[in-house]
């Protein structure tokens, strides 16, 4: 329950909407109460005049009007209540889900790389949507029956207290045995999920892998899988289904059985002159009235359980630290009446690079050393690049290239050591502007569905028409969008999966250059393309990397042999660092790579793979 609390509290400004809410509620009880009332001053009434007596036909008429005014208000007000019950629900699920995704955006690279990105998605998905529908379902039924029951048991205990004795053993009576119900049901349940969640799982991967499945013909093989996975689910709801409406018929078999000594308790007193008919009518109408709330306890009682089960999965995300100096720091909640695009607007400008400016070093490193578990992956590593060079790293594949980049962006943080930027230390730096001073261009193109427009103005999206053509046009992205019949506005697919590899790391570099960083940072750019779009590619990179800084991490001894400097690692170690011509002859990783290309043999190539290069 108490994280139930804590998402209310979370989304302290929906205040007024729970009052509102609670206020409606008790306007609706109070209505729905006077007509039983209504009911009662009416049946005595007509009693009394088939008995030659009463007030004449006029007051019936009054109390008819009577009826209808409380039962129009009863009709608006639950209206209201349920529109405010409905936008308080949706309110609070964006400002939990925005509250949840920022969080998200301002964890460390470490935590995804535990998560299963479909996990990441489900959970936001279950959790929230178990919180808000309970808080949906609870505010707009609950009150309202809550404020009934108690008025009910105070009239009927009014008039004769056996009466809401029997009442009042009715609720905690069936709450306890919808919870006895509701233990094994929840352990059916969850493992009907997870069924369902394997199923899905499973189903997103073929989906987005269908090619794959097509080409090894496993169609038969995934569908049979899936449909394992359902008849396991529907196994698991018959003996579950077959349990609730055992128990069901238990619950509300003993219900019945209160609700009869109810009965005779009422027909009893009327009959000996104790109530009168209008009493009888009313108390008949009044225990209708509280029978609803019973069926809604027990359903209440249901959805709390998956409620408290989901905003514990959620704050359990909530809790996580943040990456320090981090880009989103806190957790905020979203302007919901601001118009759209009002917040992106607001948070545009990239803060200027503080420290870019100060002489030194274009980066350094200074006895940094990094593992990402107990094994070092990086150990002491100390160099520094100078302004406008260029720089390869040259290791075995896994040496730690990759790692080395990481730590420069600032996705993990160093065990040991100090990683320099224009000569400030990073470990200072906000991480937005240690990112504002580096482009990179992966190895996987790693773009988002929308148009091409947007992919390259991803990281400036206030750059002008004409900047993003000319970044295009030096990526060489030009050539193949003006083939398009919509140009840049062509939409790309789903990472963009409509393009050609080439194609795709062509708009990647036209995205680095649009940034246009004074660092840049090349992780195996061209590795995934074939010889014609590496060329293309290639050609793009060098205009991207003309009067940069660079640090080149590239599969061809051609490419590497034209930086200015390269730096070999081993064993998580550097292992030289010199001019291609120096490490030619040093006798190092370098060399050895040289005199392999060179021989040529079908041993040596597969030696030289070994070091991600291909010959
Ligand atoms: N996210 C990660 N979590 C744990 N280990 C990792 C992670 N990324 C890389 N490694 C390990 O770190 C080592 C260096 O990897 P990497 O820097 O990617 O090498 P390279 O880029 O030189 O091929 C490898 O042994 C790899 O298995
Ligand atoms: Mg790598």
């Amino acid at each position: 329950m108490n994280s139930i609390l804590r998402a209310l509290r979370e989304a302290r400004e929906l205040t007024p909407r729970y009052v509102g809410i609670i206020c409606a509620s008790v306007l609706i009880a109070a209505t729905s109460l006077l007509t039983p009332y209504l009911t009662k001053l009416a049946t005595d009434e007509v009693v009394a005049q088939v008995g030659g007596g009463g007030r004449g036909l006029g007051m019936l008429v009054w109390i008819a009007v009577g009826l209808l005014v409380v039962e129009l208000a009863n009709t608006v007000l639950s209206n209201v209540g349920g529109y405010l019950g409905d936008t308080m629900a949706m309110r609070l699920r964006a400002i939990l889900s925005s509250r949840y995704y920022s969080k998200l955006l301002g964890l460390p690279q470490r935590y995804f790389d535990t998560q299963l990105t479909g996990t990441v998605i489900n959970r936001l998905h279950r959790s929230i949507t178990e919180i808000t529908q309970f808080l949906q379902t609870f505010s707009n039924n609950f009150f309202p029956t809550l404020i009934t029951v108690g008025a009910v048991l105070v009239i009927a205990g009014s008039y004769y207290w056996p009466l809401a004795l029997l009442l009042f053993i009715v609720y905690p009576l069936f709450t306890w045995l919808t919870a006895l119900t509701s233990r094994r049901w929840q352990k059916l349940e969850h493992e009907k999920n997870a069924e369902l969640d394997l199923a899905g799982g499973r189903f997103a991967e073929v989906i987005g892998q269908i090619r794959v499945v097509k080409s090894f013909v496993r169609e038969r093989q995934e569908l049979a899988a899936f449909d394992d996975h359902y008849r396991a689910a529907v196994a698991t709801t018959h003996r579950q289904s077959h349990w609730w409406h055992l128990m069901d018929v238990a619950r509300r078999g003993s219900l019945n059985v209160i609700f009869f000594g109810i009965y005779i308790i009422i027909f009893w007193r009327t009959a000996a002159g104790a109530f009168t008919l209008g009493d009888m009518v009313m108390l008949l109408q009044m225990i209708a009235l509280a029978r609803t709330p019973v069926m809604m306890m027990s359903y209440l009682v249901d959805s709390s359980q998956h409620a408290i089960a989901g905003s514990r999965s959620y704050f359990e995300v909530m809790d996580e630290l943040p990456e320090p100096r981090a880009t989103i720091g806190e957790v905020r909640s979203p302007d919901l009446d601001a118009p759209a695009g009002a917040e992106a607007a607001a948070s545009l400008p990239v803060p200027p690079a503080r420290g870019w400016d100060a002489a030194g070093p274009a980066f350094a490193f200074e006895d940094v050393s990094f593992g990402y578990g107990e094994d070092c992956v990086l150990k002491r590593i100390s160099f520094a690049v100078a302004r406008g060079e260029r720089i390869a790293l040259v290791s075995e594949s896994g040496g730690g290239k990759t790692t080395l980049v990481n730590l420069l962006m600032g996705l993990y943080r160093p065990d040991a050591g100090t990683i320099l930027i224009g000569g400030v230390d990073t470990a200072t730096m906000p991480l937005d502007q240690v990112r504002s001073l580096i482009g990179v261009v992966f190895q996987d193109a790693s773009l988002f569905s929308g148009t091409i427009a947007e992919n390259i103005t991803y990281g400036h999206p206030g750059a002008s028409a004409s900047a993003m053509e000319k970044a295009a046009t030096r990526a060489n992205v030009h050539e193949f969008v003006a083939k398009l019949r919509e140009g840049y506005a062509s939409q790309i697919g789903e990472r963009g999966l409509k393009l050609s590899g080439g194609q795709k790391q062509r708009i990647a570099v036209a995205r680095a250059m649009l940034k246009d960083a004074p660092i840049l940072v090349l992780d195996e750019a061209t590795s995934a393309l074939d010889s014609r779009s590496e060329r293309l590619v290639q050609a793009g990179l060098d205009e991207l990397m003309a009067d940069r800084t660079s640090l080149i991490i590239a599969h061809r001894l051609s490419t590497i042999s034209t930086v200015d400097r390269i730096i070999t690692l081993r064993d998580g170690r550097i292992d030289e660092i010199g001019t291609p011509d120096e490490l030619a002859t040093s006798g190092g990783i370098y060399a050895e790579l040289l005199a392999l290309q060179a021989a040529g043999t079908k041993r040596d190539r597969r030696r030289l793979q070994r070091f991600d290069i291909t010959a």
